[in-house]
């Protein structure tokens, strides 16, 4: 991967990075056809990163499709499939992690404590290898891509980064490759999340009642569909997450929840 990455820089060539853990759905596309349109090569990594799991997940149930991934990114004219495996990217007795302060124990790392860490740990390690003139991310992970800029800038990693807005059903569930997971009534339940936020914005924009009022509401609306259980919802600073009172903009709204077994989170800014 390096030595690709610094002959096409000698070339004087850009280079575009998607880094995704493969089962690949539309919104990793759009990441994906950004990245070709703007630069002369575009890397995409494909890697289920253990250390991003917490003890209790499902990292061997996450799913994988290497062969149909590979198919999809040929066809979107994918310079180059980057797979590494797990041993190559943390050998024997792997020791060394990056940590945002703060950022990552709040929202989705208070249920996952170490899954920010682990996050940016990879992708550190990914820029290291690809040496990428730009990344592209997607806002449907905001806290992750918050999280992520954040550790660029303290670290001085010379990569720009762009987020893109989230893609979604026709119904509006976020795509995710967790999706999979759903069964039929699951997936229809599942719509609740969107639905919720929808309302959220609603009624910030009449500005009726504070954030907790707000939050309440979509509690309520949630509590309708007996097959998700709210893990949280959060109304709050986009940039430190720190829960607001009143809605100025923009403010982030998010939520994480378990539909059935699955965990899924989206969110929207208003
Ligand atoms: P993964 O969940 O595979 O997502 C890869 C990239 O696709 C992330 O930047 C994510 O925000 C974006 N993405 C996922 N669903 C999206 C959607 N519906 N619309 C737009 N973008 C979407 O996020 C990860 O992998 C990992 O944590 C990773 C950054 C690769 C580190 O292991």
């Amino acid at each position: 991967m390096r030595r690709l990455s610094s002959a096409a820089k000698i070339e004087g060539k850009t280079i575009a990075f998607v880094p995704t853990m493969g089962y690949l759905h539309d919104g990793h596309i759009s990441l994906v056809k950004t990245a070709r349109k703007k630069s002369d090569i575009v890397v995409v990594s494909i890697f289920v990163n253990p250390i991003q799991f917490e003890q209790k997940e499902d990292l061997d149930k996450y799913p994988r499709d290497i062969k149909m991934d590979s198919a999809t990114l040929k066809t979107l004219g994918v310079d180059i499939l980057f797979s590494p495996d797990e041993k190559e990217m943390y050998k024997g007795f792997y020791k060394t992690h990056v940590e945002v302060d703060n950022l990552g124990s709040k929202l989705c790392g208070k249920t996952r404590p170490d899954h920010f860490k682990g996050v940016t740990t990879v992708v550190a390690k990914l820029l290291s290898i690809v040496n990428p003139d730009i990344m592209y991310l997607g806002l449907k992970d905001f806290q992750q891509q918050v999280i992520i800029k954040k550790m660029i800038g303290d670290l001085n990693i010379p990569v720009k980064v762009t987020s893109l807005p989230t893609v979604r059903e026709k119904d509006g569930l976020a795509m995710s490759s967790r999706n999979s997971y759903l069964n039929q009534d699951e997936r229809k339940a599942a719509t609740v999340l969107f639905r919720a936020l929808k309302l959220a914005e609603k009624l910030a924009h009449k500005r009726v009642g504070s954030a907790d009022n707000i939050k309440k509401q979509m509690k309520n609306l949630i509590s309708s569909e007996l097959l998700v259980k709210i893990d949280y919802i959060s109304i709050c600073n986009p940039l430190t997450f720190e829960e607001s009172k009143n809605i100025k903009s923009p403010t982030l709204v998010a939520i994480a929840a378990h539909v059935g077994k699955t965990r899924l989170i989206d969110n929207i800014i208003i």
